[in-house]
């Protein structure tokens, strides 16, 4: 089966850069992203590029080449069920809030409201696909749903799990490291879904690339490489620790473990904390399903991977309160950086809330600047954490477009994010608008520490020391 016409439901930080990148390299198929929220949809169809939802290097230029052509965005999420042959659920899981679970389990309402609209809507027989992050066995309660409509017909159900990383997602999705689908491999018509699928990607990428293995398996890989990854952070992080109490520098130390082909180069870089919508969540998710198998020694081992990373936060603000002479009522301290890493505008668990959060619990006047996230999303973030009223936000916590002015009579500088634009600044101009002593508390190891004591700042780097 070739498939001419997709439906993706979830115009989000995964939907649409995916689809977006599938039309590029398929003109034949027709892609259709649809969404419930009308104001994203709207952004997404905006003539201005500049005001798409989501900022990625390069998704711009891909979104002008395929919007009109074979890609749209809307919000008529039946027409578009209708009329797909394949549809890809791309809705988001969050961490649930309440009942059972609650803190740790995915919540699945989003997923369940999407596999039912499919059931109601659906006439003619078609391939649902997981591109959504999700427990596993997932797919055995969407096929439920979609089994029991009584209409006769057929739904295959795939897990396609996404790996791209945000700030890099075009990158990624042209030339992954693998495609992973999971498919039903014990029966003719699983195979036929999953071939019809494996025969979009190789449009662009190399047969070897994509693996193909039972749901189970697919659902469970996504969880465990995010676990991985953000275990490496965490391993990296404790290590920083000790390198700030003992003189060794966790650079030189990532390096030299890293060398070893066997552990490789790759994210060990110690920092803030790690952020972004899905590590926490996914690991959480995790520890859950492991608990609910009775399996607590695994629980254990994986939730140390979260408190190890809330640790990093506070040590980070716990250090600026302490090298600021222990009090920073009513000082100003200016956060350069706020989403969760470079080269995105997503904030979601970015270390600057909590960091954040932790400074106005002190009294700090904390001013941010951050080249892409808008000023309300700023103020959003810190009013979820329900810690003080909005208004109390709003005046502990200003929001600069000038980095200069964001600095200016500031006690001191927190580097959030590696945003690479901070490293090009005139930091001798920054010096001198400053409170002295002016201190400069980097977060991500960007600046060089040399220049920086050499103007004059006293300089703390995560996994240096001073
Ligand atoms: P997102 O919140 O940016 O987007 C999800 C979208 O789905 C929202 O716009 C929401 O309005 C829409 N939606 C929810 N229910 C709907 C419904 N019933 N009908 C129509 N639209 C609906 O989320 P995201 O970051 O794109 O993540 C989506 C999934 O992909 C999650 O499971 C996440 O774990 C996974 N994932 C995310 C990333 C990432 O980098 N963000 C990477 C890999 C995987
Ligand atoms: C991560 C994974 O890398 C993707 O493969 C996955 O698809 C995605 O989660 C997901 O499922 O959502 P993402 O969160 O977008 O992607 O970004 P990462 O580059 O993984 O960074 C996550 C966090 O870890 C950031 O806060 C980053 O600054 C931090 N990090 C990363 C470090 O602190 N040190 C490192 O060495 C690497």
């Amino acid at each position: 089966m070739k498939v001419k016409n997709i439906c993706c439901i979830g115009a989000g930080y995964v939907g649409s850069p995916t689809m977006a990148v599938v039309a590029k390299q398929c003109p034949y198929i027709k892609i259709t992203i649809v969404d419930i929220n009308e104001s994203r949809i709207a952004a997404w169809n905006s003539t201005d590029l500049n005001k798409l939802p989501v900022f990625e290097p390069g998704l711009d230029g891909i979104v002008k080449e395929v919007r009109g052509r074979n890609l749209f965005f809307s919000t008529n999420v039946d027409k578009a069920i209708d009329e797909a042959d394949m549809i890809f659920i791309s809705v988001n899981t969050p961490t649930k809030t309440y009942g059972k679970g609650k803190g740790m389990a995915a919540d699945l309402k989003y997923i369940e409201l999407c596999a039912r609209q499919i059931a109601k809507v659906a006439k003619q027989d078609k391939i649902v696909v997981e591109k959504s992050t999700l427990p596993v066995r997932t797919a055995s309660a969407i096929k439920s749903i979609l089994d029991n409509t009584g209409n006769g017909v057929q739904f295959q159900i795939l897990s396609n799990p996404e790996f791209l990383a945000e700030g890099t997602a075009v990158q990624d999705l042209l030339k992954p490291d693998r495609v992973l689908i999971g498919g039903d491999t014990s029966s003719k018509e699983g195979e036929l879904a999953m071939k019809a699928l494996v025969d979009i990607y190789a449009n662009w990428i190399s047969k070897e690339r994509i693996l193909t293995t039972n749901v189970w398996s697919s659902e469970l890989s996504k969880l465990t490489a995010n676990a991985f990854l953000a275990q490496r952070v965490s391993s990296i992080n404790a290590m920083s620790e000790i390198c700030e109490k003992t003189g060794a520098d966790v650079k030189e130390v990532s390096k030299a473990i890293g060398m070893d082909s066997r552990i490789g180069p790759k994210f060990l870089n110690a920092s803030v904390g790690f952020g972004g919508s899905c590590f926490q969540k996914d690991i959480l998710n995790l520890v859950y399903i492991a608990k609910s198998y009775g399996l607590n020694e695994v629980a254990d081992y994986w939730e140390q991977v979260i408190l190890m990373n809330e640790h990093q936060k506070n040590r980070f603000s716990d250090n600026i309160v302490s090298t600021l002479y222990n009090t920073v009522s009513g000082k100003k301290i200016t956060f350069l950086g706020w989403a969760f890493k470079k080269d995105t505008n997503d904030t979601r668990e970015s270390a600057a809330i909590k960091v954040a959060d932790n400074l106005l619990n002190e009294q700090a006047q904390v001013s941010v600047y951050d080249p892409k996230v808008p000023e309300e999303r700023i103020y959003t973030d810190l009013d979820y954490l329900n810690t003080r009223s909005s208004d109390e936000n709003k005046s502990l916590l200003t929001i600069n477009n000038d980095p200069y002015k964001a600095c200016k009579d500031s006690h001191a500088i927190a580097i959030l994010t590696e945003w690479d634009e901070f490293k090009n600044y005139d930091w001798k101009s920054i010096y001198k608008n400053m409170q002295k002593p002016a201190f400069v508390f980097d977060g991500r190891g960007l600046l060089n520490k040399e220049e920086l004591k050499e103007i004059g700042f006293i300089y703390y780097n995560i996994g240096t020391g001073n």
